[in-house]
């Protein structure tokens, strides 16, 4: 039998609530479907930083490349362990290292769920580049704690960073509407956004298949609001894809809702798969985390392992179970019930 090894980094506060319940999905459709899947889990996290005073080992880098894929939970525990340290020393390695270079973040209105807007539609996929740009690590400060205090950070675009993301967002266009937004600040930001619409350009002209339209990333967030239908798939930087697969996750009805996929389209390194909410320090353990966003990143991870069946079953599972109403209200159903409907819908 295929068996595919996974590992598990449930991570801080509700991502354990979350890890769980996305493995008991998975376990449940791998059954059905005839693979295996194996978990090996390891406990990294910020009440192992504060055992250890690592967020993981020195060789965890090196651990994980073994594995098939990683489900992560979620990282941050502000109020034990600062989010500049914890971020840094275990979500954000892991995306530069195995070169996870496009986070693709599905937005959709699932059934049953009411969203702030009118719109009865929302669906969109955003692109958002994953290990360079505005969140390079590039910078310093001197002079800490006197007057002349200076604060560094550089973005940095390279072209090959730059090229591949796109590339990865015309690709996706190509399986969809294909229509592609791509957004800048290049009003603003005259070297690195300047430089991306240029690429934008000299590329699309390797896909004529697919429109594409540069918005400044502003305008991107009154459009995702007023005229969501106007948009399909949207490629970003690091920082403007972050800020708007938010604005995607409360369009969608609320962070409980969004997955992603930390992918390395290469296939290289393996890719690693989590919800987007943070770790919720403050309902950790209570039993009332919405489990769909860590149960629909896992579809995504059988999808990315090449199980597409057994990724749309899930998908389709989720849809019933919300439209059921279950899972749709913030808070209203325990993580439990919504996993167990989604069990449920899997027959
Ligand atoms: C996300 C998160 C992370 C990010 C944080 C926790 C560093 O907000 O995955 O969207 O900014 O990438
Ligand atoms: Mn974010």
């Amino acid at each position: 039998m295929k068996t595919y090894s996974i590992a598990l980094i449930p991570g801080d506060g509700i991502g354990r609530d979350v890890t769980d319940a996305a493995w008991a999905v998975l376990q449940a459709v791998a059954n059905g479907e005839g693979f295996a899947l194996e978990g090996n889990e390891f406990p990294w996290s910020c009440a192992y930083y504060k055992e250890t005073g690592r967020m993981m080992p020195e060789d965890g880098i090196e651990t994980l490349r073994k594995f098939d894929a990683i489900l992560l939970g979620a990282v941050g525990w502000p109020a034990q362990v600062p989010d500049s340290v914890s971020l840094h020393g275990l979500l954000l390695p892991i995306r530069k290292a195995f070169v996870q270079y496009a986070n693709i973040r599905p937005h959709r209105l699932l059934p049953g769920v009411q969203g702030p807007l009118r719109a009865e539609k929302f669906d969109i996929l955003c692109i958002r580049e994953n290990t360079e740009g505005e969140y390079s690590g590039a910078g310093g400060r001197v002079h800490q704690g006197t007057a002349d205090e200076v604060a560094v950070e550089t973005s940095i675009f390279t072209r090959a960073g730059v090229e591949r993301i796109l590339r990865f967002g015309f690709e996706q266009a190509r399986t969809r509407s294909g229509r592609l937004a791509s957004v800048t600040k290049s009003n603003a930001q005259k070297y690195s956004m300047v430089f991306w619409d240029e690429i934008t350009r000299e590329l699309s002209a390797e896909y004529p298949d697919v429109t594409v339209s540069s918005y400044h990333i502003d305008a991107m967030a009154a459009r995702m609001v007023m005229a969501p239908e106007s948009l399909d798939v949207v490629v970003a930087s690091n920082l403007f894809g972050d800020i708007l697969t938010d604005l995607g996750a409360a369009i969608q009805g609320g962070l409980g809702f969004a997955a992603s996929a930390n992918i390395n389209p290469t296939g290289a390194a393996p890719s690693m798969f989590e919800p987007v909410h943070g770790s919720a320090p403050d309902i950790a353990a209570l039993g009332i985390a919405n489990p769909l966003a860590a149960i629909w990143s896992g579809a995504m991870m059988l999808d990315h392992l090449g199980e597409a069946e057994a990724a749309a079953r899930i998908l389709a599972a989720m849809e019933a179970t919300t439209a059921r109403g279950i899972g749709t209200i913030h808070g209203k159903d325990r993580t439990e019930a919504i996993t167990n409907g989604v069990i449920a819908a899997l027959s």
